[in-house]
């Protein structure tokens, strides 16, 4: 689910029909209406406004920043009837929407970005989160923010590691979703879609960092990656089932060409099939209600 600041009411975001940025109000009445229809958890983006993002994306680790306050409206509204993920990173915040920040040259800076994911991670457990889910894919995310959540005094905060998570063109429709600020490409962090045995040994060192739950992304093109990684994973397996995913079954079924319920029905369980115990998905609230 998406939070914006500085909106008065729902934005629809045109790529993904029925998915929309809410207000801090509306947030907390769909993430009622989907606790109630039986989700398993909540996984919750923030786009700030443009003039409060900076070189740094400051206003992801600001305790009055969009997502900060959102995540203690719904600690309050929902104490432990749900799971509270927030994603962890820096693309919605940052003026240039790397995932990271950059040095001199231009260049994504994985260890100085670590330390940002640090803070950003401990704003967020502070208001609320149960699960900190890290998805700018830098090397060591995982032990850096284990590391500072343990110091911080939240152990207790679990980590959902973004660990295999490819430079895909599935994810087109987030990027509206998010207002993202991206120019260019994300492939010198996330990887190549032809590698599966990179994305296994990402997987590992995500376990090794100390991650709770390892995820594959996106789904759909990758269920060779979920059903291996199902296999040789100690923790949970989560896949996630993108924005593009979303907008295609959508916009198909929006034509009459195929069965929207249906076709999403059949993905989930596709999922499901390849192995992974946790889904993200858009239909999250809608499937919960035709499964129950
Ligand atoms: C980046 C991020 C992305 C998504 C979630 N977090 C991808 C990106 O812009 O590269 C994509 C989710 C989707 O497409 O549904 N932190």
């Amino acid at each position: 689910m998406f939070v914006a600041d500085g909106i008065d009411e729902p934005r629809p975001i045109a790529s993904m029909p029925g998915v929309v940025q809410h207000t801090r109000d509306s947030l907390r009445r769909a993430a009622a209406n989907a606790v109630a229809s039986g989700v398993g958890g909540l996984m919750i983006f923030g786009v700030p406004r443009d003039a409060d993002k900076d070189a740094t994306g400051s206003c992801g680790r600001d305790p009055d920043g969009i997502l900060n306050v959102a995540l203690r409206d719904l600690a309050q509204d929902l104490g432990d009837s749900t799971v509270l993920m927030a994603d962890t990173c820096l693309d919605e915040f940052t003026d240039h929407g790397h995932c990271g920040v950059l040095d001199a040259s231009g260049r994504v800076d994985n260890d100085a970005t670590n330390s940002q994911y640090v803070g950003l991670a401990v704003a967020q457990a502070e208001s609320g989160a149960h699960v900190v889910g890290p998805s700018g894919m830098m090397d060591g995310q995982v032990a850096a923010i284990r590391d500072g959540l343990d110091a911080a005094g939240y152990e207790h905060v679990a980590i959902l590691a973004y660990a295999a998570k490819f430079a895909s063109a599935f994810y087109g429709p987030f990027r509206e979703a998010v207002a993202s600020s991206l120019t260019g490409d994300r492939r010198s962090y996330q990887q190549d879609s032809a590698n599966a045995r990179e994305a296994l040994r990402e997987i590992s060192l995500d376990i090794d960092e100390g991650a709770d739950i390892v995820m594959v992304k996106p789904a759909m093109s990758y269920l060779d990656i979920v059903a291996a990684a199902a296999q040789m994973s100690p923790v949970p397996v989560a896949a996630y089932q993108v924005s593009g995913e979303y907008a295609m079954i959508s916009a198909a079924a929006a034509h009459g060409w195929v069965d929207g319920r249906a076709a999403a029905l059949e993905s989930l369980t596709s999922i499901r099939r390849a192995g992974a115990d946790v889904v993200l998905t858009y239909w999250a609230a809608q499937a919960a209600g035709w499964l129950a």
